[in-house]
């Protein structure tokens, strides 16, 4: 079955077409790549579907039911789990109350003040944390934890809604080689796993070309190719529009951005 089926969706910031029209689908279990050059309007494209940002025009079906410019967390409850491209969590709080606040915020507890949240929703927490690798930071204010188990703990957040599909804004940005790897890995092994649709973004080529079942290439808001990684990497235009620069990227690591926080 077709879990997302996008059309024409048409978002612009002033004269800036960030996304001009753009359609594609995503089925169930499927891990699409959506790759482009910066400012290709990738981001823009993930919080239109994310609820981020509402859309100018244009139609986004989620398991059959219209959800354009629904807010994020109606988006969240109805399965559709978000990474940013900067990592977003409360940093006062441990790393364990932010996947509590992820697993309640997806029941719908928070409506009920009375119960301590503290209580709530322990044991499903740590769960999460220990299929991302986080156990033994449970306890730890989320400011003092390094980059990366940031990144997976939002990763743990995301899955606390049990999604049906996960955007993933460029999942290991900001986070070093080895490390990096072993995330992407993890993200995989668990969409795989638990049959969860996956759209993400990324500049390291050699993710996208090992993980992606279908890539998109975006290019000025408009998708200008599309389709299983083989064919992408042979295309005359992706390779002149895009894929040129970062494969040569690829040959010589380039420090990441980090950019476009979520609106
Ligand atoms: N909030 C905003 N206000 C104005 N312009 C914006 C805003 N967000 C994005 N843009 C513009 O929209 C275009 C698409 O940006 P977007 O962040 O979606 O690109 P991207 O493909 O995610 O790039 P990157 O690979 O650098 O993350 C760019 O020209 C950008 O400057
Ligand atoms: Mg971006």
């Amino acid at each position: 079955m077709t879990l997302l089926v996008v059309r024409d969706l048409r978002k612009a910031f002033g004269g800036v077409e960030a996304v001009a029209g753009v359609g594609f689908s995503v089925g169930e279990g499927e891990v699409v790549a959506v790759i482009g050059p910066n400012g290709a309007g990738k981001t823009t494209c993930f919080n239109l579907l994310g609820g981020q940002l509402k859309p100018d025009s244009g139609s986004i079906r989620f398991q059959g039911r219209e959800i354009a410019g629904k807010p994020p967390y109606a988006m969240f409850r109805l399965g559709l789990g978000r990474t940013f491209q900067v990592a977003a969590t409360f940093f006062t709080m441990t790393v364990r109350e932010n996947v509590q606040l992820a697993v309640l915020s997806h029941r719908s507890h928070l409506r009920r003040p009375w119960v301590p949240v503290a209580t709530l929703a322990v044991a499903e927490s740590d769960a999460l944390l220990e299929r991302v690798g986080l156990g033994a930071l449970a306890d730890h204010a989320v400011g003092t934890i390094s980059y990366g188990d940031l990144k997976r703990l939002e990763l743990a957040m995301a899955l606390a809604g049990q999604p049906r599909l996960l955007l993933a804004d460029e999942p290991t940005a900001g986070i070093a080689g080895g490390e990096r790897h072993a995330l992407a890995e993890l993200l995989v092994e668990i969409v795989r796993a638990g049959g969860i649709s996956v759209l993400f973004t990324e500049h390291d080529m050699e993710m996208v070309f090992d993980h992606a079942d279908r890539v998109i290439v975006l290019h000025r808001g408009a998708i200008l190719a599309e389709g299983a990684p083989d064919v992408i990497r042979a295309d005359a235009r992706v390779r002149e529009v895009y894929l040129g620069s970062a494969l040569e990227d690829e040959a010589a690591p380039r420090e990441d951005r980090g950019d476009g926080a979520p609106c």
